[in-house]
């Protein structure tokens, strides 16, 4: 009972300020995110582009559809589902890839739906790949809601989730409760945003809050929708490493790694110090994770992917399979084929000529041994690694 008002307030809110506030438009997405690319995020997450492409989509939570016009545009031959609570997010997302052009030919390969994470069992088959952001944290029990969508993951397939952290939403969580203590009517989230506002607008230039607020939020929070997000919501979880984990392993999936794996490395912390690093070897991964949290606080959010066995990480470091395997250029690069690029992050890369010269004769059919020119087995082992080419195991008879 408890559990239905509270979630009944959180459609409230985004009926009211659905999100994200971005404005429809008449032409594709711009760019990408290669997260909603199914090959790229297969790449990453098992080291192998995916066999199969005729997928299955589900967007959880989609809100007014950003990503899903993504998973649509990045996924052109892929069934494609957006569900969520908020049935004016839901028509707004509509409504943006009608506008768009993302959906002309593919109807009735794409379908949104109003319903909600918890009775994802009323859903039609299962699906390759999910993708949940910035929406667990926002249910009553995450937990059901985490089981519920494992539950519709195929065998082999992908659960990509975003959730808030802990340490760096400190300045948030107090002016939510700042907000609180001042709003006469708790669910009047208009008033709540206003109030918020002239709390910003009063505070002296060298508050915390407020320095917080214009380092790293400002240009997001003009709009209100997005402020509402951030400072009024009704419902919301914020995770460390130790309760994250509960999470993830309610979900009885493998845990496949944080899709922003640059945060999680401990030798941008601790690099220059051996003793640490040999220090550091004795600990679990999760103790891991838990020293490098400690250490950079600043973390706002978890991203990573979780997936339904059986799944394997193919190994790259036999010589004789990785010559016999075939290599394509990877789906999100910005400005290729010229030899300087954004990677898929949008960092940008330049070539050296034998990597240009290698890169270029990656047609997903000729052996690796045969194109490799100058380079050598490694330097291909690092363009996998940085996401540059995706590499399929030469076609064996039982495929
Ligand atoms: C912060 S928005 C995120 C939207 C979108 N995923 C994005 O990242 O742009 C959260 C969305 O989750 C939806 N939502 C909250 N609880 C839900 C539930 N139990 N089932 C489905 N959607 C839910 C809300 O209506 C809202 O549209």
């Amino acid at each position: 009972m408890d559990q239905d008002y509270n979630q009944a307030k959180v459609e409230r809110l985004y009926n009211t300020y659905p999100f994200p506030p971005d404005p429809l438009s008449d032409d594709l997405p711009p760019g990408y995110n290669w997260r909603w690319n199914w090959q790229a995020a297969h790449n990453f997450a098992l080291g192998e582009k995916p066999k199969q492409n005729n997928i299955r989509i589900l967007d959880a939570g989609c809100g007014t559809g950003v990503s899903t016009e993504y998973l649509i545009y990045l996924n052109p031959t892929a069934e494609v589902v957006a569900i969520d609570l908020s049935e004016k997010a839901l028509a707004i997302a509509q409504q943006r890839s009608e506008r768009s052009g993302v959906l002309k030919g593919r109807s009735p390969k794409v379908t949104f739906q109003h319903i909600k994470i918890e009775q994802a069992d009323k859903l039609e088959g299962e699906f390759n790949l999910i993708n949940c952001v910035g929406v667990l944290h926002h249910l009553p029990d995450p937990i059901a809601g985490i089981k519920s969508l494992a539950a519709k993951l195929a065998p082999g397939g992908l659960l990509h989730v975003f959730v808030y952290a802990d340490l760096g939403r400190w300045e948030i969580q107090l002016m939510q409760k700042a907000i609180k203590l001042l709003q006469k009517e708790k669910e009047d989230y208009q008033a709540g945003v206003s109030i918020g506002r002239d709390i910003f607008a009063s505070l002296p230039e060298n508050n915390r809050l407020l320095k917080r607020e214009k380092e790293r939020w400002a240009l997001e929070n003009h709009w209100d929708q997005s402020f509402a997000d951030m400072y009024v919501h009704p419902l919301e979880f914020d995770y460390s490493i130790k309760t994250l984990f509960e999470l993830i392993d309610s979900a009885n999936l493998e845990f496949l790694g944080f899709s922003n794996p640059q945060y999680w490395q401990l030798e941008r912390l601790l690099g220059k110090s051996p003793q640490l690093m040999e220090l550091s070897e004795n600990l679990s991964l999760k103790e891991r994770y838990q020293l490098i949290e400690l250490l950079d606080p600043d973390i706002t959010h978890y991203e990573f992917f979780l997936g339904r066995p059986p799944l394997s990480r193919t190994d790259w470091s036999d010589d004789l399979v990785l010559k016999n395997a075939v290599a394509e250029v990877h789906p999100c690069l910005y400005g290729w084929p010229e030899q300087s690029f954004l990677d898929y992050e949008y960092q940008p890369v330049s070539l050296s000529d034998a990597q240009y010269n290698f890169m270029r004769s990656c047609d997903g059919r000729t052996p690796i041994a045969e194109i490799l020119g100058e380079l050598n087995l490694d330097n291909v082992r690092s363009l996998q690694d940085r996401q540059l080419i995706m590499l399929s195991k030469a076609h064996q008879e039982s495929d």
